[in-house]
C-alpha cells in the first residue's frame, strides 16, 4: 500500500544504528517525529520487546500512525505534543530513562500531500502551514502583519534567500492592495522578484520563501533548540540518538549539540580524565551521512537529508 514517497528516509541505516542499544532486551525508544509511523513500525517489528513512545505535534499524524501501529498493541504510547516536551512525556509514562531517541525533522509526506494545509508551492492553496493544526499564526498572518525588517530577516535567515529585502518590499506593496490568503499569489510575486538567472542554481523561486515561512509559523528552530538537550537528557548510558535534518540550520544545531557533549571538560594537560568531566556522548557518524543515489532516485524526499547519531557513554555532567 505504501507509495514510494511514504518510504521512511534512511530506514536501514536508522535500524542499524539503533540495533546495539535495543537488541534482546525490553528497551524503550522515543520517536519524537512520529509522522506516518514508518520508522516506528520498522523498529517495533525488528525488536519484539521494544516499547515505543511516539510524539507528534500534528493530531492527524497521531491518529493515522495510531491505526498503523495498532497491531503492536500496548507496546505503543502516542502523545500529541511538540518534541521539546520529550522529558515530560517520558516521565508521565513512568520511564526513568530511554534507550533510543529518533528525530526525523521537517514536514511529513502526509502534510505535503494535503493541499489545503498550504505547505506545497506547486498548488494554489490557503497560506496556512501550521503543523499543529488550527493553533497559532498562519503563513498568511506572517505575510500580512510582519514589518519589512522582520520579513526580510526570516527570509534571509530561515530561507537563506539572497533576495530577502526585495521580496519583503514586494510583499508589503502587494498586501496594501489586498491581504494575502492563497499561495498562488505569493508564488506569482516570487517569480517576479527572484531574477530568472538565479533559478538555474537556486531551484524553484518559491522554495526558500516557503521554507522560511514554515520554519517561522511552526517555531521550528526554537523547538529544536529546546528539544536537543531535553532528548539527550532522557537518554540512558548506552542509549543512542539518531537525528535526520533536511536543511542546514537544523543540521548545524544538531552538529553543535552533539559535538559539545562529545568533548571532555577535563582541563587540557591533565594525565587522566577528572571524574564527572569526561565526554557524555560518543559520535557514531563521521560528519553527516547522506542518502545514496539509489535512495534519492526512489525517494526524492531523501535528497537533502543529513543524518547524525551519537551514543551516551557517561551520565549528564
Ligand atoms: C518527516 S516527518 C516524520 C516521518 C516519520 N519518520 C515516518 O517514518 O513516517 C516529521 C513529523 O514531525 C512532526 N513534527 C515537526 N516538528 C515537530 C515538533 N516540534 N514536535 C513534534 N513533532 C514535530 C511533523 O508534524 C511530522 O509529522
Amino acid at each position: 500500500m505504501d507509495q514510494p514517497r511514504h518510504v521512511p528516509v534512511l530506514l536501514d541505516r536508522v535500524l542499524e544504528l539503533f540495533a546495539p542499544a535495543l537488541s534482546g532486551k525490553p528497551a524503550v525508544v522515543v520517536d519524537t517525529t512520529l509522522g506516518m509511523g514508518g520508522h516506528s513500525d520498522a523498529l517495533l517489528s525488528a525488536h519484539p520487546e521494544l516499547t515505543l513512545i511516539g510524539l507528534d505535534r500534528d493530531p492527524q499524524a497521531i491518529e493515522m500512525a495510531g491505526k498503523r501501529l495498532a497491531r503492536h498493541g500496548d507496546r505503543v504510547h502516542l502523545v500529541n505534543v511538540t518534541y521539546d516536551h520529550i522529558d515530560e512525556a517520558v516521565q508521565d509514562l513512568g520511564f526513568p530513562k530511554v534507550d533510543g531517541v529518533l528525530m526525523d525533522l521537517g514536514v511529513s509526506s502526509l502534510q505535503l500531500d494535503e493541499e489545503e494545509r498550504g505547505f506545497a508551492y506547486s498548488k494554489d492553496a490557503p497560506l496556512d502551514m501550521r503543523m499543529s493544526k488550527g493553533t497559532g499564526m498562519t503563513a498568511a498572518d506572517v505575510l500580512n502583519t510582519y514589518s519589512h525588517g522582520d520579513l526580510a530577516r526570516i527570509l534571509s535567515t530561515y530561507g537563506e534567500e539572497r533576495f530577502a529585502g526585495k521580496i519583503a518590499s514586494a510583499v508589503l506593496r502587494e498586501r496594501e492592495k489586498e491581504p494575502f490568503t492563497n499561495s498562488g499569489r505569493l508564488v506569482e510575486l516570487l517569480y517576479a522578484a527572484v531574477p530568472a538567472a538565479s533559478r538555474r542554481t537556486g531551484g524553484h523561486p518559491a522554495k526558500r520563501t516557503f521554507q522560511a515561512l514554515r520554519i517561522e509559523v511552526n517555531g521550528e528552530l526554537e523547538s529544536l533548540r529546546l528539544a536537543l538537550p531535553a532528548a539527550l537528557g532522557v537518554l540512558g548510558v548506552g542509549g543512542r540518538i539518531v537525528v535526520e535534518s533536511y536543511q542546514s540550520l537544523e543540521d548545524r544545531m544538531v552538529k553543535q549539540a552533539l559535538a559539545e557533549l562529545a568533548k571532555s571538560k577535563t582541563p587540557p594537560g591533565l594525565p587522566v580524565e577528572l571524574p564527572g568531566h569526561g565526554p557524555e556522548v560518543k559520535l557514531l557518524t563521521r560528519g553527516a551521512e547522506l542518502a545514496n543515489e539509489q535512495e534519492i532516485e526512489d525517494n526524492p524526499r531523501a535528497a537533502p537529508v543529513r543524518l547524525r547519531a551519537a551514543e551516551r557513554i557517561g551520565a549528564p555532567r
